[in-house]
């Protein structure tokens, strides 16, 4: 059976190992040391100023809206658009917090937003901020989405939660926006366990975010910080001042372990995003040319494709099905991330009907789509099997 995921990290052995000495000999395994360094090689290696680690990437997406939210830079209410082609822990943030939720359709031939969706979209609603997905290491036109963002002054931020590593005209997913969002999930590019970050040049969201991180106190924030921070609020006495509660917030926190391991699997990052980006090329190449039995997906724009699950959108419901019997027992299959959204249970009864437009292509990757896993540790054997499933 090919699994959708190979192992908990990579080099999974090794990795464990140098753990299991960091936890002997570690005094604390709550947030430190560990967790900031991190933080600093990830922003490092996204190309970005700031990063704020947390617990996953569901909470990323939370924080990032709360601390929109806490800067009144979006409020209550307003109109919110996002990839109606995504994760659950995507929109609900959105419901969670009062705002509007606004689907926006994919294209079929990349099962991402593109400008041409989100100029239609914006036909009918005037969006605060769009909340754009890329996924599963696909996009369409960023660049172009994002100069329409600027142009209208609608917010961008990015769920990067799928497309670590992914590379379009040269410049990294992820920074399109003022903020994005990153899951560290087994299973995704880079696993920490459990985890998260968001990722932005602002120091003014970084700062709001490590108080949505934690209570909304400002612990863990840097002393020059703390000390602006505790003068614009009064707060001088050291006594109230370790527990005056700032903002909103959660508890969102990592623990060392989790910076550890983010520290020795960030080594392997460009390894790994190599052999994702080489299986998905060798199998995708084979594959989508069958277009008789499936759409065809468009992936010659992007420079370098880093997934974790090759998708795969049949031209009928039946085709899907049969490939699902194919594959019991050999490969494991899945829905393509979580389906449209808007058909979801939570979705119909949380949002209004008249936010619940029918999304054309959304509906059939939802309803004629599949994926399979796409991870560094595939076998040569397993490649040939998938190619032949597939085709
Ligand atoms: C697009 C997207 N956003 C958010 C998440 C949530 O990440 P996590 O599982 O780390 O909470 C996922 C999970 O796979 C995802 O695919």
């Amino acid at each position: 059976m090919i699994t959708l995921i190979k192992s908990t990290f990579y080099k999974e052995q090794e990795t464990k190992k140098k753990l299991c000495a960091f936890i002997k000999k570690a005094k604390m395994l709550s947030i430190g040391k560990q967790c900031r360094e991190f933080e600093h090689s990830f922003a490092a290696y996204q190309g970005r100023s700031h990063c704020v680690f947390v617990n996953s990437g569901s909470s990323a997406n939370l924080a990032i809206i709360q601390a929109l939210l806490n800067l009144r830079k979006i409020k209550k209410g307003e109109a919110i658009g996002f990839s109606a082609l995504t994760w659950s822990t995507n929109v609900m943030p959105l419901i969670e917090l009062g705002l509007q939720p606004i689907p926006i359709d994919c294209e079929l031939d990349t099962l991402n937003v593109s400008s041409r969706t989100l100029l239609k979209t914006l036909e009918r609603y005037d969006l605060k901020l769009l909340f754009l997905t890329n996924l599963l290491g696909f996009c369409d036109d960023i660049e172009e989405i994002a100069r329409i963002c600027k142009k209208k002054r609608i917010i961008l931020i990015e769920d990067n939660c799928e497309s670590l590593g992914t590379v379009y005209k040269g410049k990294k997913l992820g920074n399109y926006g003022i903020a994005s969002t990153f899951s560290f999930y087994v299973g995704h590019h880079m696993s920490t366990v459990e985890g998260g970050a968001i990722c932005t040049n602002n120091a003014e969201i970084e700062t709001m975010l490590q108080l949505v991180r934690a209570h909304g106190w400002d612990r863990n924030l840097t002393e020059d910080k703390q000390l602006k921070i505790r003068m614009k609020h009064h707060v001088n006495e050291t006594f109230y001042s370790r527990y005056t509660f700032y903002d909103l917030g959660y508890n969102l926190r990592t623990m060392e372990i989790q910076g550890f391991i983010g520290l020795t699997q960030l080594k392997y990052i460009d390894e790994i995003v190599k052999k994702r980006q080489s299986n998905f090329l060798r199998i995708a190449g084979q594959i989508y040319a069958h277009t008789d039995k499936y759409y065809p997906l468009r992936y010659d724009h992007i420079d370098v494709v880093s997934n974790f699950a090759v998708p795969i959108v049949c031209r009928s419901q039946k085709i899907r099905d049969e490939l699902v019997k194919k594959c019991d027992g050999k490969a494991e299959i899945r829905p393509i991330v979580g389906g449209d959204m808007t058909k979801q249970p939570f979705y119909h009864r949380y949002v209004s009907r008249e936010h619940r437009r029918h999304m054309k292509n959304a509906n059939i990757a939802h309803e004629q789509g599949l994926y399979f896993g796409n991870n560094p540790e595939l076998t040569e054997k397993e490649i040939q099997t998938l190619i032949s499933i597939f085709t």
